[in-house]
């Protein structure tokens, strides 16, 4: 299939070579960079910020995919903005002032876009199909890379392609966690259109190329 777009975690990278590991993924033929901001509180591990954004931006001409899982996102949209971001998406469990937050993405040049964790159900989406380029449907609990896909989201997925659809929403599905060749046709086939994935990438024990030609592969 042409139309998946693989979005590469670099919380899976090896950070002493950055600039290495990035390049191997495009070469490789990676379409997105993903990015993990995590705060310590929203989730429970603490990750990177604006500087690693900043950094990329240099690195590459890949679109920067920035996943905010933060408290308060709305204090640091603008900083994100301007580090290079090309896409935001937050969560909808840790904001009260949703809307308010995406439009403000979207007045910063960037394109929106809302997470949903595992329990969250797929009809959280609706008031917001409106303001939003793409929703991230999380397949496990946010926080650490190389987990285990929760198979029951798998049905949401494709509840949240239905949603998009009655509302005439262009808006793509993005799916992150736990992806590997396994995995990956359960999500695209539900109705994904991008694949997050950091280990099977930046971990595969054949490199960073080989992994990509694997997702890939395994849904051709
Ligand atoms: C998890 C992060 C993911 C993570 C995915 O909280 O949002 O983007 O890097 O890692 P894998 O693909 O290894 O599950
Ligand atoms: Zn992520």
């Amino acid at each position: 299939m042409n139309d998946i777009y693989l979005a590469a975690s670099i919380l899976s990278a090896d950070f002493t070579c950055l600039r290495e590991q990035i390049q191997s993924a495009e070469d490789a033929g990676a379409d997105w960079i993903h990015i993990d901001v995590m705060d310590g509180h929203f989730v429970p591990n603490i990750t990177m910020g604006p500087v690693v954004v900043e950094a990329c931006r240099r690195l590459t001409t890949l679109p920067l995919d920035v996943h905010l899982m933060i408290e308060q996102p709305e204090l640091h949209i603008e900083t994100f903005a301007n580090a290079g971001a090309d896409l935001i998406s937050i969560h909808v469990e840790c904001n009260p002032n949703i809307h308010r937050t995406l439009q403000q993405i979207r007045a910063l040049g960037c394109k929106p876009g809302i997470v949903i964790n595992p329990g969250t159900p797929a009809i959280s989406i609706v008031p917001l199909i409106q303001q939003i380029d793409y929703v991230l449907v999380m397949t496990v609990n946010p926080g650490f890379a190389a987990q285990k896909y929760i198979a029951e989201v798998t049905p949401k997925i494709a509840e949240v392609n239905e949603f998009l659809e009655h509302y005439h929403s262009n808006a793509l599905i993005e799916v992150d966690g736990g992806i590997n060749a396994e995995t990956i046709s359960l999500a695209v086939n539900a109705g994904a259109r991008v694949i997050v994935a950091g280990s099977a990438i930046f971990n595969h024990p054949k490199g960073i190329s080989e992994g990509i030609k694997e997702l890939r592969k395994a849904v051709h």
